[in-house]
């Protein structure tokens, strides 16, 4: 008899609801009384991390992202600054990009390599330090995820690294946090959580638990994003819950060749990732759809319509634009060789050649 695992690692601790955020410093108490708060710009500018800070001042530091996707020289930096100031606990407020960048950072602080040995493929050892999300964008579901996505920006090579220590032991899911996000960037952070959704659904990872946690996150996040865009809060939830559940469903499940794509292609394009994912998403379904029969009819039901047809019409109706479009394709080899080397392209349930990599890169920059 074979049996199967069934591996569903979540955060210990999760709270959602609006608010939830001003209890970050009441609950890191549990983990020491010394914090290093890591920030976007935007949470400074818009007065919420004072409104935060405020809620139990203490002995937090915080740390500003400079913007942009993380690379392994701002992981570094964090690293040693960490280092030097020792933090009994690391809490990361912003996107997706936000939290990466201080995962790796904090989890890799007490490692003895280099972050880019790390990032080359050396073993990661455990790490100590608590670290906790809580996510301003409804996307990435990087809250949920052991993964942190940095590039190498001298190689231009984009890629994760990951540890199971790197799990947050605490998550706030605040939907407030998501008010005044402009509508271009809830258009596409929420495509970035619908394809991992269904990616995490369609992988050969999947299990029953990831299934259900993928597909309730699917129809969460086609059902509240055009609202959401539109700037209606009520909306807000469930695009927070569903990119939550869709983060959880790949920790385990892993993603597909979408995802295999959207890294090379992100760090050459300099496009948002979650705008790549919107453009990858419908030619890779439909590459997928004559080996996932069943899964196809039940995104059918979610749907309510044919689930090409449903995120073409999804698309249309979203501030979105191709990042390929009057784009030369170029490096093309080197994007193949990424893509089929990705783990994500491993876990799409078809199998796929150099010449279906380069057909897909046809189309998209056709
Ligand atoms: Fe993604």
């Amino acid at each position: 008899m074979k049996i199967a695992p069934l591996p569903l690692p979540m955060p210990r601790d999760t709270r959602f609801g609006k608010g939830a955020s001003k209890l970050l410093l009441p609950l890191c108490a549990a983990f020491g009384t010394k914090g290093l708060v890591v920030h976007s710009a935007s949470v400074k500018k818009n007065g919420r991390l004072e409104a935060l800070l405020s809620e139990k001042p203490g002995e937090t530091d915080c740390w500003q992202h400079e913007g942009g996707e993380p690379a392994l020289v701002q992981t570094e930096a964090m690293r040693r600054y960490i280092q030097n100031t020792a933090p009994h606990w690391v809490a990361a407020i912003g996107g997706g990009s936000v939290l990466d960048l201080a995962r790796a950072a904090a989890g890799l602080s007490q490692a003895p390599l280099s972050v880019q040995e790390y990032h080359d493929g050396a073993e990661i050892p455990e790490s100590p330090l608590p670290f906790i999300a809580v996510p301003t964008t409804a996307g990435t579901g990087s809250e949920a995820t052991t993964v942190s996505v940095l590039t190498n920006t001298a190689t231009g090579v984009k890629k994760s690294i990951r540890h199971p220590s790197f799990m947050a032991r605490l998550v706030l899911l605040d939907p407030e946090l998501m008010t005044g996000t402009p509508a271009s960037v809830l258009a596409a952070s929420g495509m970035d959580a619908l394809t991992q959704a269904i990616e995490a659904f369609c992988s050969r990872g999947a299990t029953c638990l990831t299934d259900a946690l993928a597909k309730d996150a699917a129809e969460k996040v086609f059902n509240a994003l055009p609202g959401a865009c539109s700037g209606d809060p009520s909306f807000f939830d469930d695009m927070m819950l569903g990119s939550y559940m869709a983060g959880l469903a790949l920790a385990s499940a892993r993603l597909g060749l979408v995802h295999g794509l959207a890294h090379p292609l992100g760090a050459r394009y300099h496009a948002a990732h979650g705008l790549v994912c919107a453009f990858c998403l419908p030619p890779v379904l439909a590459f997928n759809r004559p080996v996932i029969p069943g899964k196809y009819d039940t995104l059918k039901r979610i749907f309510r319509r044919d689930p090409l047809e449903a995120i073409a019409a999804l698309i249309q109706k979203l501030p979105l634009a191709s990042p390929f479009t009057g784009q030369v394709l170029s490096d093309t080899q080197a994007i193949i060789e990424e893509t089929l080397a990705s783990g994500s392209t491993k876990a799409n349930p078809r199998d796929v050649s150099a010449d279906q990599v380069q057909a897909l890169l046809n189309h998209l920059f056709q």
